[in-house]
């Protein structure tokens, strides 16, 4: 039998809610298609924090770096509540975070967003830009630039002054510059570099560097729009983007306001990848420490995380589909977490969605 190891981060807030779900359909799905997951909790973020002191551990990256994959749920808590927050900014959980991603060499964050027919009601944009839908993937540089450069305060003449360095290297660049065009090539064969290249040279490097990149793909479409252009042509027309590769910064506010227009964020799955078959996967939400333990948060962004886990790490394509079809199945048969819940549909709690999609999974023929 096939056997796997995977990390398990179960995180905060709704984090151990949703991945308990996740880790039951993976469960099935296994059960399905013949292979073993051996599965180790390791501990990133608040819990962290709680356990050890610090977001993130040398025995968590060690963990991490000898399974297959990791799979983890948000972390995180309320900045205005919660002790994490009273920790200086390079103790506190997001810190773990970005460190974790660093020390796994994670620097393709993959984070599609599409819109389910099921879901159409849901989504905010007008009618024109839902009935075309649309189906994209934002190829986000996970471990360089404004968030890994230097970030410090200083005083001078009695006035606070900050600065954070925003820095790319051409070899940065080009690896998920290769990237983003070789996923490109197995979907719509069309990747938009985003920037800011009226402004600012690191976005003209990168420019320059995926320019050359494309010419090696003469197959895929290759074009730049601006940033601020981008963030409009989101809610004006979704549909245009196929693969929309960009910068940490950008990257991670325009995967926002992308998840936002399919309807609900609690939809969205994600991928971090380095060089090799490993990855990190996590819903592209937060941990929502106000519903948390209440059995409400829709668990299934990361089921649909573990489905790319089962894809990108561990090449058990035929569980991923099973996976994936196995949530549209749910959506079909009307059953909703209150996130996504409208009249006429069927509302569910957490453990009842899992069960759904994990049921599923095993009936599939
Ligand atoms: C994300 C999050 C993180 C990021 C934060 C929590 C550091 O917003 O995964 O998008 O910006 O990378
Ligand atoms: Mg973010």
């Amino acid at each position: 039998m096939r056997e796997y190891d995977i990390a398990v981060i179960k995180g905060d807030g709704i984090g151990p809610e949703i991945v308990r779900e996740a880790v039951k359909v993976l469960e099935a799905a296994g059960n399905k298609f013949g292979f073993k997951l051996n599965l180790t909790d390791i501990f990133l973020g608040g819990a962290s924090i709680d356990k050890y002191g610090v977001p993130l551990t040398d025995e968590t990256v060690a963990v991490a770096k000898k399974s297959d994959a990791v799979l983890m749920g948000s972390i995180g808590g309320d900045a205005r509540t919660s002790p994490w927050y009273k920790l200086e900014p390079s103790k506190r959980p997001e810190a773990g975070l970005l460190a974790i991603r660093k020390a796994l060499g994670l620097f393709a964050n993959l984070r599609p967003a599409w819109l389910y027919d099921e879901l159409k009601d849901a989504c905010p944009l007008k009618k024109e830009a839902a009935d075309k839908g649309f189906d994209l993937l934002i190829m986000r540089e996970l471990t360089g630039g404004l968030y890994f450069g230097t970030h410090k305060t200083e005083q001078a003449g009695g006035i606070d002054i900050a600065t954070d360095i925003l820095t790319y290297s051409e070899p940065e660049i080009r690896r998920i510059a290769v990237k983003a065009f070789d996923i490109a090539g197995k979907r719509r064969h069309k990747v938009t570099l985003i920037d800011k290249a009226n402004v600012l040279a690191s976005s003209r490097l990168w420019r320059k560097v995926t320019g050359e990149v494309a010419k090696n793909y003469p197959d895929v479409e290759y074009s730049w729009m601006l940033v601020d252009n981008c963030a409009m042509q989101l809610v004006r027309d979704p549909s245009q983007f196929d693969v929309v590769l960009t910068e940490n910064m950008f990257g991670d506010i325009l995967s926002d306001e992308a998840s936002m227009i399919t309807g609900s964020i609690g939809m969205l799955p994600s991928a971090s990848l380095n060089e090799t078959r490993f990855g990190l996967y996590e819903p592209s939400h937060g941990s929502a420490p106000d519903i948390a333990g209440l059995d409400i948060a829709n668990p299934l962004a990361t089921i649909l995380s573990a489905a790319m886990l089962l894809r990108y790490s561990l090449d058990e394509d035929e569980a991923a589909d099973a996976v994936e079809a196995a949530v549209k199945q749910v959506l079909k048969d009307g059953y909703r977490t209150g996130d996504i819940y409208t009249t006429g549909t069927t509302k569910v709690g957490t453990r009842k969605m899992g069960d759904l999609v994990a049921e599923r999974v095993s009936l599939r023929a």
